[in-house]
């Protein structure tokens, strides 16, 4: 028997740590997540991507009394995204959620399904995905979806 250690490395920052474009970025998914259709979790997240050419497309969650009929803010901010610009890779998604419009403490984290569908846009393109996990007291940094999603489908022999 053998053990395999996997190890990843996010960062943890302050608001007033963050550079201009990161505080753009999530100041973008704070203020898309006001218009969350959330009415079953009033949960209300917000997604915006930067693209190369640092246009920014945002989404939210959009619920739905079918329930998986919904979509994450992630998915809807990243497949809006990739859908207006197929040839423009995704620099950053920046994530924040709220309920009643106060913003979650902690940083809000993706679903499985979003980190796979992010994972797709990273591997789509190239590029590693700069992820900005926003919480009003620290936000994560983490440089390429492989932290989120490590033994990842697709990533090997698997397909
Ligand atoms: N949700 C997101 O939009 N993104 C996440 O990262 C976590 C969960 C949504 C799905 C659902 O509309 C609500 O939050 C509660 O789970």
């Amino acid at each position: 028997m053998t053990e395999i250690k996997i190890t990843h490395t996010l960062s943890v920052f302050s608001w007033s740590d963050l550079t201009e474009r990161a505080k753009e970025a999530i100041n973008a998914a704070k203020d898309v997540s006001y218009k969350a259709y959330a009415p079953y979790s009033n949960f209300k997240v917000g997604a915006a991507v930067v693209l190369e050419n640092g246009s920014v497309v945002t989404g939210n969650n959009q619920e739905n009394i079918a329930f998986p009929s919904g979509l994450c803010a992630e998915r809807t901010a990243l497949f809006s995204a990739n859908s207006i610009y197929p040839e423009l890779p995704v620099e950053i998604l920046a994530l924040a959620a709220q309920s009643d419009g106060i913003f979650m403490k902690e940083p809000v984290t993706p679903c499985g399904a979003c980190r796979q569908v992010l994972l797709e846009s990273e591997k789509r393109f190239g590029k590693e995905i700069e992820i900005y996990l926003y919480g009003t007291e620290k936000i994560y940094y983490i440089k390429g979806v492989e932290t989120l999603l490590p033994l990842s489908f697709g990533n090997s022999s698997n397909v």
